[in-house]
């Protein structure tokens, strides 16, 4: 991998402070009457540096005053993300959203998520893929939620910015989110560094329940050392956000340590597309589970998962060894 040029996190970071300075000036009157709206307080938005960036189409020039002139400054605010170059002119990426800056593991701020405030198209705008941006490894919220905890028990998995700041609102300091992309096997084994217990929460709509079963199957070859893997199922139209706020801290955490397990959620998702009732339904069963068998490497795991599946399609788990252990036929 090409060596990263570090001058690349000092001008987000100062680009970061101009955001927030613009949130808390007079042109940042709407957004913060916005987030207000949301919910959420003053202290959330200083904790995740949320900030504003007013509607201009040059709002950069005003913290860089040479930009005009250096070419190789232009050249770095193009490479992070910032600028665009079209037809010979440069402008700005973001202009006039809530601006919710997006930090590495160590903090340095290497991206933006920006929401437009209240109605409009695109409702986000994410930072594209930089040398210090990687959306696939990176997830929001996670410097934050280790530098409230001290241990982290519990992760959970969220699908927006929004869900992990209003979680926090709530004295909820454990979400972090993926970036608008799916759940990827690096952001799996970075979170199992952190903590043994990931939740996915995802939105209780079809895309949130396709995400989470997608998020499972990488998760599978990642079981071992007591990790865990769990789903929390929201009502159709909820996500994490609306529904802290809707059924507050004590009943959101109780649903979140109701959550069901991922073998049991994998069986009854499996279960749901045969007939169970009879022999050919159980054997469609066996086959359909076992690529998702495949995957588990950790013996223990393997055999709680093989236990289960035995015992869903009515075998004993002998049998159930013998037919998945056959060779393909295609060989
Ligand atoms: N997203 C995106 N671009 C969009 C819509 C969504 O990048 N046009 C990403 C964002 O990271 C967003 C996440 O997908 O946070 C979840 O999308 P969605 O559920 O639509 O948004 P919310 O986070 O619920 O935002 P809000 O509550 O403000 O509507
Ligand atoms: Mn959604
Ligand atoms: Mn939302
Ligand atoms: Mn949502
Ligand atoms: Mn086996």
């Amino acid at each position: 991998r090409p060596k990263v040029d570090v001058t690349l996190y000092d001008l987000m970071e100062k680009i970061a402070k101009f955001y927030q300075r613009k949130l808390s000036s007079p042109q940042g009157k709407p957004a913060v009457n916005y987030l207000k709206k949301r919910g959420l307080s003053g202290e959330i938005a200083k904790r995740f540096a949320i900030g504003y960036v007013p509607g201009e189409w040059r709002n950069l020039e005003s913290i860089f005053p040479q930009l005009k002139t250096d070419k190789k400054l232009q050249q770095q605010l193009i490479d992070c993300g910032m600028l665009i170059k079209k037809d010979n002119s440069l402008y700005d990426r973001f202009r006039d959203r809530i601006m919710f800056p997006i930090k590495d593991k160590r903090g340095r701020v290497i991206a933006f998520g920006g929401r437009i405030i209240d109605q409009g198209e695109p409702k986000y705008l994410n930072s594209p893929e930089t040398p210090i941006f990687h959306k696939s490894n990176e997830l929001y919220g996670l410097y934050q939620a280790r530098q409230a905890n001290r241990k982290l028990e519990r992760l959970l998995i969220v699908e927006g910015y929004m869900d992990v700041v209003a979680l926090a609102q709530f004295n909820i300091n454990n979400a972090v989110a993926t970036l608008g992309t799916a759940t990827t096997e690096s952001h799996l084994q970075q979170l199992f560094r952190t903590t043994r217990e990931l939740v996915l929460c995802f939105d209780g709509d079809r895309a949130g329940r396709d995400a989470a079963l997608r998020a499972l199957e990488h998760g599978l070859s990642q079981l071992r050392d007591g990790r865990d893997i769990k789903l929390m199922f929201l009502p159709d139209g909820e996500d994490p956000d609306s529904m802290v706020r809707k059924v507050g801290k004590d009943e959101f955490l109780r649903q979140v340590s109701e959550s069901t397990p991922l073998f049991e959620f994998l069986l009854k998702h499996l279960a749901s597309q045969v007939d169970l009732n009879s022999v050919s339904g159980r054997g469609q069963l066996v086959h359909l589970a076992k690529p998702y068998l495949d995957k588990i490497t950790d013996p223990i795991y393997h055999e709680f998962f093989s236990n289960a599946l035995a015992d869903k399609a009515q075998l004993s788990v002998e049998k159930l060894e013998k037919i998945i252990e056959q060779p393909q036929q295609t060989a």
